[in-house]
């Protein structure tokens, strides 16, 4: 340190005088070392190094010395300000490192603790079932159709040949939308859909149609009043009976496994001629149950079940919707979805399927 400077000529600094530099210093650097937070540090900083310091304030001094005072007390207090300037940074970096490490211990995540997980959601055994119906067919090149689930008696009954004095309607027990005479229900069966898809589009017509229908059947284990059909239907030039049953046979094997077939059997629907009733082979024992092998649960041993209706499209109908029968025919097939996912994943009672118990869904269905 220099001694008394008596080159300051007239006035002496006060500022600038070596003890006033050291106790500027010596306090400067207790305020650094007290400081115990970041926040704290700001306003040491702005004490001891901002406009208003002291040591800043005898900075401004310097430019008015004389020239052979000037070097020694700038060197003085351009030393005092680098101090101070080292402790501070110095300061910052132990006070930045200690609030980093207090936030890693505060948001520290113990990824061993128990979770509390929410209850999972799953998919609907059915609307997995409709999903891969309609996957099958779009694989064949065919599209999916849908209507209204409230429809016109008129597509409803009358345009598939089934008009009022029909004694095929009353098969069919139906809801109407009050007052009975309004013309509009809810929709039996897919069929409807077929008249919508023929009226609007021109052959060729290949559609599948998933859906939901009604009718005033008594909840039972094998009944529900709304349950699920899929329909298919085809209108070309050339179609027969053949068509229909390689088609049946596609969609058996797609869904039951390859070599799983179909059989048909006569039957009547007003809207197709000839009708018949689809069979599906056992695709658990194959037929086997039946002719004298270990018994089936599934097809109570008859080696086929029940699957749904079909038949050719009636010319009527294909002409209610402007379609010249002498040109174009077509087959039509209809599956209820609920009685096929019973026997394909031997749900037992058809009421489980409505009560929107989740535990069901995720027995049978997909986890989300
Ligand atoms: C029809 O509904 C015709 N539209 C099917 C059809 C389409 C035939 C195209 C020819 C050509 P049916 O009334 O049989 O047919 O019903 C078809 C299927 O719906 C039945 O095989 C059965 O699987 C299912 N089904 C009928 N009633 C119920 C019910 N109350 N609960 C659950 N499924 C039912």
């Amino acid at each position: 340190m220099s001694g008394p400077n008596t080159n300051y000529d007239p006035v002496e600094v006060a500022l600038l005088r070596p003890e006033a530099v050291s106790a500027a210093v010596d306090a400067a650097l207790d305020a650094i070392s007290h400081a115990s937070s970041l926040e704290e540090l700001k306003s040491v900083r702005i004490a001891h190094v901002g406009d208003r310091a002291p040591l800043s304030l005898a900075n401004r001094e310097i430019g008015a010395l004389p020239p052979a005072a000037k070097a020694e007390a700038g060197k003085r207090v351009g030393a005092a300000r680098a101090r101070i300037n080292d402790a501070m940074q110095a300061r910052q970096d132990e006070l930045t490192e200690a609030r980093d490490a207090a936030i890693l211990v505060q948001e520290a995540v113990d990824v061993t603790l128990p979770t509390q997980a929410g209850p999972r959601g799953a998919r609907h055994p059915l609307a997995l079932l409709n999903e891969r119906i309609a996957d099958i067919f779009v694989a064949m090149g065919w599209s999916v159709a849908e209507g209204p689930e409230v429809e016109l008696e008129w597509l409803n009954f009358d345009a598939l040949n089934m008009p009022a004095s029909h004694p095929a309607r009353t098969m069919q027990d139906t809801f109407f939308v009050a007052p009975e005479e309004s013309g509009v229900l809810l929709r039996t069966h897919t069929s409807p859909i077929q008249i919508r898809e023929m009226l609007r589009h021109e052959p060729p017509l290949y559609i599948v149609c998933p859906g939901r229908v009604f009718r005033t059947d008594e909840l039972d284990a094998t009944h529900v009043p709304f349950f699920h059909q899929v329909e298919a239907l085809a209108v070309d030039k050339g179609l027969s009976m053949s068509h229909l049953k390689g088609t049946l046979n596609a969609f058996a094997e797609a869904m039951f496994g390859v070599g799983i077939t179909t059989r048909l059997r006569p039957s009547y629907f007003p809207f197709t001629e000839p009708s018949a009733e689809v069979d599906l082979q056992c695709f658990v024992c194959r037929g086997a149950s039946a002719a004298g092998g270990d018994p089936c649960r599934t097809c109570r041993s008859e080696g086929w079940i029940e699957w749904g209706g079909a038949g050719m499209v009636h010319p009527k109908v294909l002409q209610v919707c402007g379609i010249d029968p002498d040109i174009y025919s077509g087959f039509a097939f209809g599956m209820g979805v609920e009685r096929t996912l019973m026997f394909r994943r031997d749900v037992r009672d058809l009421r489980d399927l409505i009560e929107g118990d989740v535990r069901f869904s995720h027995f049978f269905g997909g986890d989300i």
